[in-house]
């Protein structure tokens, strides 16, 4: 394939435990942001500076963002989904951030209960702070490929919404399969709509993999051209307001098909692979990364 770098954007700490009932204290977080930056991954989002009523799990993003080791050369985004979150997360000494809203309107009000249009007019301070301080903004498109509350959503509702985003001032754009129902047809499909107005180095695929269709829908998005990839160690996540969606594909499962296939991450396998099992131990759950198992298994 052309252009055999990938850049994975690590999202095990923030959407990986947003929807971990249990809360985690600090210091295992602090713990798994400063193991992930030691594997040669170039961005791990640390946290969410979002109501601590929508996200307990999260409403320690002060300190946790406050504790973590800064690796030079590694960036560490955080969710602010709105301009109190924004001056929050400065407080705290972030430098880049990602809003979020999504391509289907009712879940976009279930999760920050704002309509799109509210939504991208709630961000449009935060793009204007963040131009002004030199910090970098993200955003993010949910229900990519489907929406748990309308089921189907149209092509042209998430180009619409990317390109917004993008013409707002975000510098990459994750096209979010929060429910993890699409195919690799249907990705990628979506993904050539959306880069004939964003274009394709902006653009990044984030899938959940409740179907099984992630690693799948990657490769068929890779051959489209896509060069970032969101994922979390272990196959954590899934969002609080996205009723019955799993985790995010595994990053192990994701660098290990990558470099079989002769593309490069900087990501060094085996370091993810104990951080992954590592990480499962903390939640006390099973991992969800198939790569893990079978390195760990006695
Ligand atoms: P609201 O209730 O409409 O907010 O929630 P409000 O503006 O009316 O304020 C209500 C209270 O929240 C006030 O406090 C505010 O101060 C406080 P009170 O006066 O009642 O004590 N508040 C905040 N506190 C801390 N930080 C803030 C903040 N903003 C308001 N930033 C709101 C609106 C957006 C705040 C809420 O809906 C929210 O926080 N939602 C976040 C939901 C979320 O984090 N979802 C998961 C992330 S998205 C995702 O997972 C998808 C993704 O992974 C991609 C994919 O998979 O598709 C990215
Ligand atoms: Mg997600």
């Amino acid at each position: 394939m052309n252009n055999p770098e990938v850049r994975i954007v690590e999202v095990s700490a923030r959407d990986g435990l947003q929807n971990e009932k249990t809360l985690l204290p600090p210091d295992v977080k602090i713990a798994l942001i400063d193991r992930l930056s030691t594997t040669g991954l170039k961005t791990v989002e640390a946290t969410s500076f979002v109501s601590p009523r929508w996200v307990p799990q999260l409403a320690d993003a002060d300190e946790v963002f406050r504790n973590i080791r800064k690796v030079p050369g590694v960036a560490y985004p955080v969710l602010v989904p709105n301009e109190q979150g924004y001056r929050l997360a400065r407080a705290a000494g972030a430098v880049e951030v990602s809003v979020f809203t999504a391509a289907s309107e009712a879940f976009n009000r279930a999760n920050i209960n704002a309509s799109i249009a509210e939504s991208l007019q709630r961000f449009q301070p935060v793009l204007d702070d963040a131009n002004a301080e030199g910090v970098k903004v993200r955003g993010y498109v949910s229900t990519a490929l489907g929406c748990p509350y309308q089921g189907d959503v149209p092509v042209a509702d998430v180009v619409n919404v990317a390109k917004r985003l993008y013409d707002m001032g975000c510098y990459e754009i994750s096209l979010g399969d929060t429910i993890g129902v699409g195919t690799p047809a249907k990705a990628r499909a979506m993904l050539h709509a959306v880069s004939q107005e964003v274009p394709m180095q902006a653009l990044a695929v984030h899938f959940h993999d409740t179907y099984g269709q992630a690693l799948a829908n990657i490769l068929a998005c890779l051959e489209e051209g896509v060069r970032v990839v969101d994922s979390a160690v272990s196959g954590t996540g899934g969002c609080p307001y996205a009723k019955g969606a799993t985790g995010n594909v595994a990053s192990e499962d994701v660098v290990y098909m990558l470099h079989g296939m002769g593309m490069q991450t900087g990501v060094d396998l085996d370091l993810l692979v104990a951080t992954g099992a590592w990480l499962s131990a903390q939640l006390n759950k099973p991992t969800a990364s198939r790569v893990t198992k079978a390195r760990t298994m006695a």
